[in-house]
């Protein structure tokens, strides 16, 4: 890259941040289910189809995107280009459409063709469409908070950690499909009088409270999954690295999310993030 060349993780970030608007305007009457699948075997929403869609073409035509990948489709698009490789879930939470709750758009920026490591991220974030739109966004070991208003993107607080002192849990998955050690786990986190529960159904919603009030959320290894339900190139690892970079921790159950080794594309991953100390004593209970 020469000094002149515009770097292609401002393009993507601008990308999102100015399709956002129209991303939740376009969920108005696509709340339906499409005829199809996603590579996970969940049934897909007309919005998700949608928005991939419109990420994918205006994505992958930046110029240094070598490859747009996404949770709603099983091939990667590869440009040619090889400068950034870009990992998205155009809409988390999708299940959320027919309740009209949160949901989210997280995105992964990585240095390394896909699937890849967390390590090799470069910069991750998400939207979040709640009653308004904001962006929190991570790059270079630091957190910006964003609104998002038709297009531009307004600093709401820099250098974002997560509060010392954890207020909320948020834990995925059936609770008959919890192993032991882990509903141990949630008995001693949900005994301590300053914690409360929070759990909205759409990832980016509960990691939101996170990283808004400190806490927990995790979706876990089940008895019937031990990978859990969130992918890792386009949930764990973007997730995993803000959490990281405001102050927190990141853990499949034994190491952090971003040492994951990659097998294939749609991976899933036991996902735990939150406070320092949080984390810890999960690792130590698991
Ligand atoms: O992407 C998967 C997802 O929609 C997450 O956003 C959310 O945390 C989870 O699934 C909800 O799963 P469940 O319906 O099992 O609570």
């Amino acid at each position: 890259m020469t000094v002149a060349d515009p770097d292609p993780v401002d393009d993507v970030v601008a990308t999102i941040a100015r399709s956002a608007a129209e991303i939740r305007q376009g969920l108005v009457g696509r709340r339906g289910k499409a005829d199809e699948e996603n590579p996970s075997g969940e049934t897909q929403a007309e919005a998700d189809v949608w928005a991939d869609e419109l990420l994918a073409n205006r994505l992958s035509s930046i110029d240094g995107v070598g490859e747009y990948a996404s949770e709603e489709r099983s091939e990667i698009i590869d440009t040619g280009d090889e400068r950034v490789y870009v990992a998205v879930d155009p809409l988390d939470g999708s299940s959320n459409l027919k309740s009209n709750n949160t949901m989210g758009t997280v995105f992964g920026i990585y240095d390394e063709p896909l699937p890849a490591p967390g390590s090799a991220l470069v910069a991750s974030g998400w939207v979040l469409y709640g009653p308004i739109t904001t962006m929190a966004y991570a790059r270079d070991g630091s957190v910006t908070k964003y609104e998002l208003t038709s297009g531009e993107r307004t600093v709401v607080e820099e250098d974002v950690t997560l509060p010392d002192d954890p207020l909320v849990y948020g834990f995925g998955g059936r609770v008959p499909h919890w192993h032991d050690d882990f509903r141990e786990y949630v008995r001693e986190i949900e005994s301590n009088p300053d914690h409360k529960l929070r759990y909205g159904g759409a990832m980016i919603g509960d990691v939101n409270q996170v990283l808004t009030y400190g806490g927990i959320f995790a979706y876990p290894a089940l008895k019937d999954d031990l990978r859990g339900k969130l992918r890792l190139q386009f949930e764990g690892n973007p997730i995993a690295y803000l959490i990281e970079a405001a102050g927190g921790r990141s853990s499949d159950g034994s190491q952090s999310i971003l040492e994951v080794e990659p097998t294939d594309l749609h991976d899933r991953v036991p996902l735990h993030v939150g406070n320092t100390e949080l984390i810890d004593r999960l690792e130590d209970a698991l």
